[in-house]
């Protein structure tokens, strides 16, 4: 049985993935920038990606590694820990554009089309990695107990960064995402 804090950490990376691949097809350079799904986009990528699920990551789940001897300074954690502050970044640098695309200019929507897309790779990435390591982590330091300890832990100390009703609100847009992905995959075959 897959542990359940890990289950619920995949379930994460999952509806990440569902709005990354969204932010990549809706920023297709031969298309204008859809201005208002950008924002509620990179709204989700801080508050669902960063506050809450890297926040799961660096002060429930990493400390927890640390604590059954696993490195934190070097190795792979410290490399995920490097890839957040990278990522938060990105996203300030996208956010402080934001306010600027509505003047269209040209220069603007090439410097976010590039931010927005080092973004997508580096999270995908990190993504990629977290998965395989908590993987071969379940094999060994995660067992069911430990999974239900930490889910626990998670549930209580998450409840005072982010209420209940913002994240359904926030997994209700990736739901959407996906969605309308899946729509437009229909309609390509369609075309076909
Ligand atoms: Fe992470
Ligand atoms: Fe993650």
């Amino acid at each position: 049985m897959l542990n359940p804090f890990v289950a619920e950490l995949s379930e994460d990376h999952f509806q990440i993935e569902v709005v990354l691949d969204a932010l990549e097809r809706e920023l297709a350079p031969t298309l204008p920038i859809p201005e208002p799904f950008l924002s509620q986009a990179i709204q989700f990528l801080h508050e669902f990606g960063d506050e809450y699920h890297h926040f799961k990551e660096e002060e429930v789940f990493f400390p927890f590694l640390a604590s059954q001897g696993v490195r934190v300074e070097a190795g792979p954690i410290a490399r995920m820990l490097g890839d957040h502050a990278e990522l938060r970044r990105l996203l300030a640098g996208i956010v402080d554009l934001l306010p600027l695309l509505r003047k269209q200019e040209q220069r603007t929507a090439r410097a976010l089309r590039q931010l927005v897309s080092r973004y997508v790779r580096l999270l995908r990435n990190h993504i990629e990695e977290e998965e395989s390591m908590q993987y071969e982590l379940s094999q060994s330091l995660l067992n069911e107990d430990t999974g239900l300890m930490l889910s626990d832990i998670v549930g209580r100390r998450v409840a005072n960064r982010v209420s209940a009703a913002r994240l359904a609100e926030l997994r209700s847009f990736a739901a959407a995402c996906q969605q309308h992905v899946e729509l437009d995959e229909c309609y390509s075959l369609a075309k076909v």
